[in-house]
């Protein structure tokens, strides 16, 4: 089921044919925040593609998204591995096939599970480097022709984990701390051919798999962490969807090599544990 629906149209902060002609091409996009990111585009007039190695999860997202706007165009690729380049260029293929272009690439597919690193085996480490930040590279290496063609933006999903040290996340960690290094080193070389690129980083976010997994509830309902947030609340997905908008609005068309972390100020504070 979509989180989102008209209200962010008629009640929110943006303008309803904003994206209107343009096209986002979505990895992990049947995941909750990719989901949502990806449904506020389309309500504000993008048609989409999400990829995802789940068949049925994929093609069902995309089924339901499109429902969110009449005349909508959304497409859901299954069986796509981030970490084979090919499979991802083919995906590239449909869509342009399909819808005629690419404006906006999220970066979102990612794998994770808690894990010390005396439990953590090289190949469960390489296997979470593999699709967070190989991944990411193979996302922006196999769509790279078709934003030059039309100037478009990259948006990477990171984290604030590597901000500090964050037990148990190393393996996360680290690879997005590459993911950050990734996009910015983008932003500077492909600036001059018009193409932004910019990372999200959330912080901790009410219904994802990573908040389950990462701040489970105590007995009591509450967990101890959200007292410690600045904001006191924990963020939603609609927030890191309002900052994908802005991120790939002409309100942004200067902005690039940025990180937006969108946490609530917790980073500041240090971790969370
Ligand atoms: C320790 C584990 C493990 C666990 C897997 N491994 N799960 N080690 N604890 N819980 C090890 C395996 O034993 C194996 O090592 C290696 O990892 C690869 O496992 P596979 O199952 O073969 O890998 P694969 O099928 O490719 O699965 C990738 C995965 C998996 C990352 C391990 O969890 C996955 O597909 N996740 C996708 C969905 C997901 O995680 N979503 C959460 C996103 S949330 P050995 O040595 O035995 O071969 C998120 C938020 C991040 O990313 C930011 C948080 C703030």
């Amino acid at each position: 089921m979509s989180t989102l629906d008209q209200s962010f149209v008629t009640n929110g902060s943006w303008k309803p044919d904003l994206f209107k002609g343009k096209v986002v091409f979505v990895t992990g996009g049947a995941g909750t925040i990719c989901r949502v990111q990806t449904e506020a585009l389309v309500l504000l007039g993008a048609n989409a593609v999400i990829i995802g190695r789940n068949v049925e999860k994929t093609e069902k997202a995309a089924a339901e998204i499109q429902q969110l706007r009449a005349g909508a165009k959304v497409i859901g690729i299954g069986g796509v591995d981030v970490r084979s380049v090919e499979s991802i260029a083919k995906a590239v293929e449909v869509t342009v096939k399909e819808l005629g272009r690419i404006d906006f690439v999220i970066a979102g597919a990612a794998g994770n599970f808690i894990s010390d690193f005396n439990h953590l085996s090289s190949n469960a480490f390489k296997s979470v480097v593999s699709i967070d930040l190989l991944g990411s590279y193979n996302t922006a290496k196999a769509t790279f022709q078709e934003l030059r063609k039309t100037k478009g933006a990259y948006l990477f999903v990171s984290a604030t984990l590597h901000y500090y040290g964050i037990p148990f996340q190393l393996h996360v960690g680290a690879a997005k701390a590459g993911v950050d290094a990734l996009s910015n080193a983008l932003a500077v070389e492909l600036g001059p051919l018009g193409i932004r690129s910019n990372a999200i980083a959330p912080g901790l976010i009410e219904g994802t798999e990573g908040f389950a997994r990462l701040a489970p509830p105590s007995e009591d309902g509450g967990n101890g962490l959200r007292d410690k947030i600045p904001l006191q609340k924990f963020g939603t997905s609609r927030d890191i969807a309002e900052a994908t908008v802005y991120l790939f609005s002409p309100a942004a068309s200067y902005v690039t090599g940025t990180i937006e972390v969108v946490d609530g100020g917790a980073w500041h504070i240090g971790s969370y544990m």
